[in-house]
Parts: C-alpha cells; structure tokens; sequence
C-alpha cells in the first residue's frame, strides 16, 4: 500500500498523540510568527498553537482525508494538500517549521534528507525548527520486527505494521547527521504511546536555521 493512501484509509480514525512542549515552543517563537505544520495530520497541533494564542498557521499534507477531517473537526484553520517533498511557501517566508511523528512515515534516508533541505528552504535564517519522531527501541517486540524488515529496506528500524504503514524509529547518530545544518537548541529523550497504544522511545528537538 502507498504510503498516502495508508494514511487516507485511517484518517477519519487515528489519533495522534506526541506530546507538544509548549512552555519550550513559546521560548523560542512568538504569536506573530508565521508557522507551518508539515504532516500536520487532522491540525491537532495546530488547533493547539491556535488555542495559545498564534494566528499566522498553515498546515500541508499529503493525505487528502487528512485534510478534511481536519478542515471539518478545525474549519479554522488553513490546511492544504501537499505533494510529497515539496512545500508551497516561498524562500525564507516561514519564522517557525513544526514536523512532528512525520520522519517516521518516511522510511528512506534520501526522502527524509529531501524534506529537511525544503524545510530549510521555507525558513527564514533564524528561523526555528520543531521536530518530534520515534528513536529505536530495544524490546523484543521490536527488535523482531526490525530484523524482519531490514533486508527488505536497508535500513534497522524500519518495518511494516499488519495494517499496510511501513513505519520508521531512528537511531540518534542518524538523526545528527540528518539535522546537521541546524543550530540545535534542544534535544530531549520522551517516552511516547504510539498510535496504537503501545510505548516507544521519542525525542522533541529544537534548532535553528
Ligand atoms: C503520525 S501522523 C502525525 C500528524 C501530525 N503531525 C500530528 O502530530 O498530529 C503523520 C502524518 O504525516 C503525513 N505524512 C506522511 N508522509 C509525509 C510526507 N512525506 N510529507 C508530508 N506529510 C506526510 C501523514 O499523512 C500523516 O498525516
């Protein structure tokens, strides 16, 4: 199954549920920043930056149904379909990105590298990137299911879930290099009830263009 259409097919179901630190957030970016949420889902995270007070949001992903559960639950809200790896803001017009539980749902390294640099793009210099996204895990379940996929995608810690998603967890010397050109201002370790209601390992990341 196509990623995309994974993510349609649960659209009108699934609840996310990182955590957003939002103490940390407003340290960093103030009310009048203009914010994107890339892989914003249905806008839960935006609904709660809007419920804080911002104003200037815009959300983009890929799913379709996404979108609309989104436009339907938020009609607040300014969200849009994207294409994959491509964001529709000009050069430098965005104060703050936010990319939460998204490099998960990007199993290859070269995607993942693609999003970033057009995130970096969309940036203003100085402005603030919010990342949060799922480290690897050392429990058995997880272990299997990461031996199982590696041939199939290179890469340990990718894998399938029954349900059609390939997903991904990261090892943290990965995700270094991946965000190296980025002033990094925080980095904490979290623990995560997934999706599906089971714990994961996370981080929440701060850096600057
Ligand atoms: C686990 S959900 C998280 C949604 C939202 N960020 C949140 O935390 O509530 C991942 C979202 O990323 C979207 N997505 C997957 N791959 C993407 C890509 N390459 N670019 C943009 N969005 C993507 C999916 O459609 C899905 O809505």
């Amino acid at each position: 199954m196509l990623q995309k259409e994974y993510w349609d097919s649960v659209s009108p179901t699934k609840n996310f549920t990182t955590p957003f630190q939002t103490d940390e957030f407003a340290e960093h970016v103030t009310k009048d920043a203009h914010i994107a949420d890339i892989g914003c889902g249905y806008g839960r995270t935006m609904a709660g930056l809007y419920g804080m007070g911002y104003r200037s949001l815009v959300g983009f992903d890929i799913s379709s149904g996404m979108i609309e559960r989104g436009r339907a639950q938020f009609p607040f809200l300014d969200l849009r379909v994207m294409e994959e790896g491509r964001i529709d803001l000009a050069d430098g017009s965005a104060d703050a990105v936010i990319l939460f539980a998204v490099l998960t749902c990007i199993p290859g390294d070269a995607n993942q590298e693609r999003l970033i640099s057009e995130i970096r793009r969309v940036l203003k210099p100085g402005g603030i990137l919010y990342v949060n996204d799922f480290l690897l895990n050392s429990d058995a379940r997880n272990i299997e299911r990461y031996e199982k996929y590696l041939d199939r995608y290179g890469t340990y810690g990718v894998f399938e879930l029954p349900e059609g998603a390939v997903l991904r967890h990261h090892a943290e010397e990965y995700l270094r290099e991946l965000l190296r050109d980025f002033t990094q201002l925080r980095y904490e370790h979290l623990t995560f009830t997934t999706m599906n209601g089971n714990r994961s390992n996370g981080f929440y990341y701060i850096g600057r263009k």
